[in-house]
C-alpha cells in the first residue's frame, strides 16, 4: 500500500515505563500498515521543525474494529521527542504512513526468536501478533539497561510461548546483554526464523549468532532519517556482499561489492545478513561462519 499523509487527532498519550506512548486516530495508514513499518511524524508546527521523526508502529486497531488508529512508544531525546512528549487528546499530528519494508513473515507456520532491545521491540509487539494469527509459534526476548526501560514487559508475557528478559544492570531478569541467551534459545526452541530491533551493535550481534546457527535473521534498523521516502539519502546504509545468499554462502567475486542501501525503502527491515557490517565496524558475517 502506498504510504498516505493524515492529519490524525490524538487519542491519548500516557506514560510507558520510562517511555511515552502515542496513539493517533489513523484510519488510512492503519488499513495498510504492517509490521515493520513506521510512521513520520511532524513534531510540531513551527519552523524549528523541518523534519518529521520516524517511529515503528508498535500497534494498530484496523477500521472496522475500531475508527482505525496506530499506536507509537518513544524514548524522549532532543527536541522533537520532547514536543511530541507534550502532546494531549485532541491535538492533531501530521503523519506519514506506513513507510518502509516490512518483516517478511515465513510461508508456512514456523518456529520465530524475536530478539528487542529497550523501545527496539515496539515493532516486535506488532510481528508476534501477525506471526500468531498465522500459526507460528514465538517466543521472545527482551532487554534494556534497566528494569524501567524494558518495553512492557506485562504485555510482551502475553505475545509469545515464552519471554526471556535481559537487564545490564541485573534490575530485571538475567544480568547480561540481551543477544547472551540466543544460542541456547536457537538450540532449545528449534526457531527457523530471528526477527529482531534495536541499537545497531546488538543487530549485529543477533546477526551473527544467527549466522552462525545457520538460521534465517532480519533486522529492523533505526538509522537517522531525514525524508523518508527515498529523495535525500541520509539514511543509506552499506549492503552486500552475500546478501543474495543470506551471507551463509561465500559470496562469488564478482559479487562482493557492496552498496548503499537507503534504509527507508529498501528497509528498515533488512537480512541480517545483507548488511556489511564490517563497513561499519562490526565484524564481518562470513569471517565467522566459515
Ligand atoms: C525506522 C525508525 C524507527 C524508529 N522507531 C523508534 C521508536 O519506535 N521509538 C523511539 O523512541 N525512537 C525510534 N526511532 C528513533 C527516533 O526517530 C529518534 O529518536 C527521533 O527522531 C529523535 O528526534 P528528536 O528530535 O527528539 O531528537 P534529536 O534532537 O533530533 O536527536 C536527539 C538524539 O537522537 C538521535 N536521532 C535523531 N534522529 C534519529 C533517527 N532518525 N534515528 C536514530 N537516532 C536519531 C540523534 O543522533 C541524537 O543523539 C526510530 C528511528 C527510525 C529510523
Ligand atoms: S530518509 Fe531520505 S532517502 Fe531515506
Amino acid at each position: 500500500m502506498s504510504p498516505v499523509r493524515e492529519l490524525c487527532e490524538v487519542l491519548e498519550r500516557r506514560r510507558v515505563g520510562e517511555y511515552q506512548a502515542l496513539t493517533l486516530a489513523a484510519p488510512r495508514v492503519a488499513e495498510g500498515a504492517r509490521p515493520g513499518q513506521f510512521v513520520h511524524l511532524l513534531a510540531g508546527e513551527d519552523r524549528s521543525f523541518p523534519l518529521r521523526r520516524p517511529f515503528s508502529i508498535w500497534r494498530v486497531e484496523r477500521p472496522g474494529a475500531g475508527p482505525g488508529a496506530v499506536e507509537v512508544v518513544f524514548d524522549v531525546v532532543g527536541a522533537g521527542t520532547r514536543a511530541l512528549a507534550r502532546l494531549r487528546p485532541h491535538d492533531v499530528v501530521d503523519a506519514l504512513g506506513p513507510l518502509g519494508r516490512p518483516f517478511d513473515p515465513p510461508e508456512a507456520p514456523a518456529g520465530c526468536l524475536l530478539i528487542g532491545g529497550g523501545y527496539g521491540a515496539a515493532p516486535l509487539f506488532f510481528l508476534a501478533a501477525e506471526l500468531r494469527a498465522r500459526g507460528c509459534r514465538v517466543d521472545l526476548v527482551t532487554g534494556a539497561a534497566t528494569a524501567a526501560r524494558l518495553l512492557d514487559p506485562t504485555e510482551a508475557g502475553r505475545l509469545g510461548s515464552s519471554l526471556t528478559v535481559t537487564t545490564d544492570d541485573g534490575s530485571a531478569g538475567r544480568r547480561g546483554l540481551v543477544t547472551d541467551p540466543l544460542p541456547e534459545l536457537l538450540a532449545g526452541t528449534g526457531a527457523e526464523r530471528v526477527y529482531a530491533c534495536g541499537p545497531m551493535p546488538m543487530l549485529a550481534a543477533v546477526s551473527r549468532v544467527a549466522a552462525v546457527a545457520g538460521v534465517a535473521c532480519q533486522v529492523a534498523v533505526e538509522e537517522q532519517m531525514a525524508c523518508g521516502t527515498g529523495i535525500c539519502f541520509s539514511c543509506v546504509l552499506p549492503v552486500g556482499p552475500g546478501g543474495g545468499s543470506g551471507g551463509l554462502e561465500p559470496s562469488p567475486p564478482e559479487n562482493r561489492e557492496t552498496r548503499m542501501a537507503r534504509s527507508c525503502l529498501e528497509g528498515p527491515v533488512f537480512d541480517g545478513a545483507a548488511i556489511a557490517w564490517a563497513e561499519l565496524g562490526y565484524p564481518e558475517l562470513e569471517e565467522l561462519v566459515r
